[in-house]
């Protein structure tokens, strides 16, 4: 449904993505996922229409949209900062764009109440002023902005980061379960690894102007294609040739590299005795409890290693214990 082809964009001569080339499906929950200033959000400036790629084209639903005017995109964009009209209130920023759109007071009024039933903004609360609400409901205030100009496309560019912990995942779960039933080709910029993994259909990673992997989130975690993607979607232990070779030496029937570091993420290393995993011995270095597991630190051939185990009673070390630990070799990557 979109397609950048061979797109580039620039500020002047800086080239702040190069290459780009990705298609996104209809009714998709796509993420662009990527640490500060990788060009996320130039991306989705792009394809609203606020900047025009220096090359290659976009695409939507087959018509290219590249020179195409903000307003005949017909795409709905909520930023990180609210951006909403202070001075009015709640039910005049969700009938603004409306307004714009000469429809009628009385269609006006049925779509603006639609729309506030869906994201659980109260009647009372519609007549309030913007400045009087939390940030959460403010929030919700520029997704039903949004949404009510039934958009083909809607573009969130890390629309919960001003948000404390606990409303963002309530806030995050309410979006996933609104993106369902709209059905809306929904593009979301963010660079925080859990909530991309937990709304999108696919996900891309940025870094540094390019992308290094598309993949659905289950892809992204399991089979990263890259050091970069590896690291910044989890917890990882980085394997120094030195304990390479330690675990090549076992008869695990794979041989890895040890010109280069290896990586396994601190889940896959396990405490209990496994057949035909790699087993070495580390010292606890520190434990730190979590609640739900304790993340152990252990010191393993002069390199440290980390993983959780779960608090279930069954694997509990003290400081400078010496421990066997177990590695599957499927679970080592190299790249
Ligand atoms: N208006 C601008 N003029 C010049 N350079 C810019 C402009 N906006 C962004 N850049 C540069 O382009 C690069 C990409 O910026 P962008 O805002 O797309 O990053 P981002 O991935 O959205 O980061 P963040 O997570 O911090 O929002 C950065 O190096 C940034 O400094
Ligand atoms: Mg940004």
């Amino acid at each position: 449904m979109i397609e950048f082809k061979n797109v580039e964009l620039r500020y002047n001569d800086f080239v702040a993505m190069s290459d780009l080339n990705l298609t996104v499906n209809e009714g998709e929950f796509f993420t662009f996922l990527g640490p500060s200033g990788c060009g996320k959000t130039t991306t989705l400036r792009a394809l609203v229409g606020f900047l025009k790629p220096y090359a290659g084209n976009i695409v939507v639903a087959g018509n290219d949209i590249t020179d195409l005017p903000v307003e005949k995109r017909e795409i709905g964009m909520v930023f990180q900062s609210y951006a909403l009209f202070p001075t009015m209130n709640v039910y005049e920023n969700i009938a603004f764009g409306l307004k714009v759109k000469k429809l009628s007071k009385k269609e006006i009024h049925e779509k603006v109440m639609a729309v506030a039933s869906k994201i659980d903004l109260s009647e009372e609360q519609l007549y309030k002023n913007v400045a009087s609400l939390s940030g959460g409901q403010q929030q919700r205030v520029a997704l039903a902005r949004a949404i009510v100009l039934e958009p083909k496309i809607l573009c969130l560019d890390e629309p919960l980061s001003n948000l404390d912990a606990k409303l963002r995942v309530g806030l995050r779960e309410e979006l996933k379960r609104l993106q369902r039933t709209l059905n809306i080709t929904t593009l979301y910029v963010t660079h925080d690894q859990e909530e991309a993994l937990t709304l999108s259909d696919r996900i891309a990673v940025f870094n540094n102007g390019r992308i290094e992997q598309v993949g659905t989130p289950y892809e992204i975690y399991n089979k990263s294609a890259s050091e970069f993607v590896c690291d910044f979607i989890g917890d990882i232990n980085r394997i120094t040739p030195r304990l390479i070779e330690k675990i090549n030496e076992q008869t695990t029937g794979r041989r890895f590299k040890t010109d280069r570091e290896a990586f396994v993420r601190i889940e896959r290393i396990f405490g209990e005795v496994k057949q035909n995993y790699a087993s070495i011995k580390g010292k606890v270095l520190d434990k730190e409890y979590n609640g739900l597991y304790t993340k152990y630190t252990y010191e393993v051939e002069g390199q440290k290693l980390k993983n959780i185990e779960k608090n279930d009673g069954l694997i509990s070390h003290e400081l400078n214990d010496m421990v066997d630990l177990f590695i599957n070799p499927d679970d080592i990557m190299q790249f």
